[in-house]
């Protein structure tokens, strides 16, 4: 089963990032991308890959454990970047030192179980478009694209959504279903309600 954990924002948060996105699908280059539906947007803690599903129920007492040890916490999605000329994403504001404790103890509990694991590399994001393959694309192409993602991360730079409360990770179930992924809950785990 190829799983990650992520926090979902509320509907509230993903109508507002869909509604400062709508404008920027139009512009140059942005119908060239492969946009993620607004109902699949998500902000991943850690990426597991390929595990055994027999080791689902192990992972979901640790990701429990680590829920209770992490409180409670306000974000808000916020700008936007891109990774080189493959993905525009949207970006988190508010106390994501919190996100980035939770998503470093996500890594720990889960290193042991995940199917892939490189050394903990954190930038929280909100994947809103890829890139088509960059494989046969000239330089000059690549080059066009990296400008034209710049133009839609100029666009998302004023973006200041509402505030929303962190209060719960999810593993995630990520599977392929008729040529598209299509991403489950598997169990979510409530974070501390404690001072921090
Ligand atoms: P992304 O949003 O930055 O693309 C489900 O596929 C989630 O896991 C996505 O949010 C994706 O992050 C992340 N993901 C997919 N493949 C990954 C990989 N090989 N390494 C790290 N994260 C990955």
């Amino acid at each position: 089963m190829r799983l990650f954990v992520a926090v979902l924002p509320p509907v509230e948060a993903l109508q507002g990032l869909a509604d400062a996105v709508a404008p920027v699908r139009g512009l140059p280059g942005a119908d060239r991308l492969r946009w993620t539906p607004a109902d699949a947007w998500h902000l991943t803690l850690a990426f597991l890959g390929e595990v055994p599903a027999e080791r689902v129920p192990e992972l979901e007492v640790a990701l429990a454990e680590v829920a209770e040890g992490h409180p409670v916490h306000t974000l808000r999605l916020a700008g936007g970047g891109r990774f080189g000329d493959r993905v525009l994403w949207a970006g988190v504001e508010g106390q994501d030192w919190a996100l980035r404790r939770l998503a470093e103890a996500v890594y720990e509990a889960t290193a042991e179980v995940a199917g892939e694991s490189d050394a903990f590399r954190f930038h929280p994001h909100l994947t809103l478009a890829r890139a088509g393959s960059g494989r046969g694309r000239r330089r000059a192409e690549q080059r066009t694209a990296a400008v034209e993602l710049d133009a839609l991360v100029g666009a998302l730079e004023g973006y200041r959504g509402p505030p929303w409360e962190a209060a719960e990770l999810h593993l995630m179930l990520s599977a392929h279903e008729g040529g598209t992924v299509r991403y489950t809950s598997l169990c979510s785990c409530p974070l501390a309600r404690w001072e921090a």
